[in-house]
C-alpha cells in the first residue's frame, strides 16, 4: 500500500490504489477534523441525497463531521475499488451505510465524534466501528448504571474513580462498536453486550444479538476512545492517520 509515514505524525498516501484488506485483517482510517477547513472538496464527492441530508443537519459541527467524514469515505471507496468516488452506490440498512453492489467486495463502517472521524474496512463480513470523544460534561456515573450490565458496573465501581471516566467510554465504545458491527445500533439494548473493561485488552469475544463478536479496543489518543468489532476474526488492525493538513490532498487526489 502506497502510504509514506510522515516525520511530523500522519501518513501520506502516494498511490491511487489501496490494498483490498487481507482476510483476518481490518484497516482503520482515523482522520484529525478541523472546524475551520472548508467542506467544498468533500461536499463535491458527494451524491444529491448526502448533500440533502448535510443541508438538514442544523448544528455546523454536525454538518461539517458529516461531509468531511462522508466525503473521506467516498475517496477511499474510490481507492479501494478504483471506481470514482462520486458514482460509488451506497445503501443504507437501519441507517448502516454499505455498498450496493453484489456480493460487495469490502465492508466497512464509519464513526464520527468531536475531531475525529474513524473509517474501518474489512475484506467481507460485519464490522464496525465507534470513536468518543472524552466529554467531561458527560455524566457517566449515570450512564453507567443505565447502559453497563450488572458484571460491567461491577467492575466499574471498582475502579478507582480517577479512572471511572476513560474506563466508561473505553466500554461504551466497545460496546457500540459491536452495536454497530451487527447493525441494530441502539434499537438493541446496551446491557444485552457485555464487554471487557480491561485497559488494553486485546481481541475478546463478545456474545450479541445472538452471534460472537470479535472486538479490540484502539487506542488513538488521550481525549477519545476507539473500538472496532467484526464477525470474522481479525489477526491485526492497521490503522492510518490522516492528519487535518493532509485530509484536504486526500480529498483531491484522484484515482487514476
Ligand atoms: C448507529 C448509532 C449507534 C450511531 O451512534 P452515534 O454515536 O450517534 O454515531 P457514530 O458516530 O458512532 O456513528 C454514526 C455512523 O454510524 C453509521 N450507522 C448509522 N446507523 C447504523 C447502524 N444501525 N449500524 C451501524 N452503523 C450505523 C453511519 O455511517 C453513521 O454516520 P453517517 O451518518 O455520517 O453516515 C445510533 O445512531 C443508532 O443506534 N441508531 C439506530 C437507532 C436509532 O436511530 N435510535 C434512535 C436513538 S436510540
Amino acid at each position: 500500500m502506497g502510504v509514506r509515514a510522515d516525520p511530523r505524525g500522519g501518513a501520506t498516501v502516494t498511490d491511487s490504489n489501496l490494498t483490498l484488506p487481507a482476510p483476518g485483517e481490518l484497516h482503520l482510517w482515523v482522520a484529525e477534523l478541523d472546524m475551520e477547513t472548508e467542506t467544498t472538496t468533500a461536499l463535491d464527492l458527494l451524491q444529491s441525497d448526502e448533500r440533502a441530508r448535510a443541508e438538514r443537519l442544523l448544528s455546523t459541527a454536525a454538518r461539517h463531521r458529516f461531509i468531511m467524514t462522508r466525503g473521506l469515505l467516498r475517496k477511499l471507496l474510490e481507492r479501494y475499488l478504483e471506481q470514482p468516488a462520486a458514482d460509488i452506490q451506497l445503501t443504507s440498512k437501519q441507517g448502516k451505510p454499505g455498498l450496493a453492489q453484489d456480493p460487495a467486495p469490502l465492508s466497512f463502517n464509519v464513526a464520527h465524534s468531536h475531531r475525529r472521524a474513524a473509517i474501518v474496512f474489512a475484506e467481507g463480513g460485519n464490522v464496525g466501528v465507534d470513536v468518543e470523544y472524552l466529554d467531561r460534561h458527560v455524566d457517566h456515573e449515570r450512564l453507567a448504571r443505565r447502559v453497563f450490565s450488572e458484571n460491567e458496573y461491577r467492575s466499574y465501581e471498582e475502579s478507582e474513580t480517577a479512572t471511572r471516566q476513560r474506563m466508561f467510554f473505553d466500554a461504551w465504545s466497545r460496546k457500540e462498536a459491536v452495536l454497530k458491527a451487527c447493525g441494530h445500533g441502539l434499537r438493541l439494548p446496551p446491557r444485552q453486550t457485555e464487554v471487557s473493561l480491561a485497559p488494553g485488552e486485546p481481541v475478546f469475544m463478545v456474545r450479541s444479538a445472538g452471534q460472537r463478536w470479535h472486538v479490540r479496543g484502539i487506542n488513538v489518543n488521550d481525549d477519545y476512545a476507539c473500538a472496532v468489532a467484526a464477525d470474522n476474526e481479525f489477526t491485526a488492525v492497521t490503522q492510518r492517520l490522516i492528519a487535518t493538513r493532509h485530509l484536504d490532498d486526500m480529498l483531491q487526489h484522484s484515482c487514476s
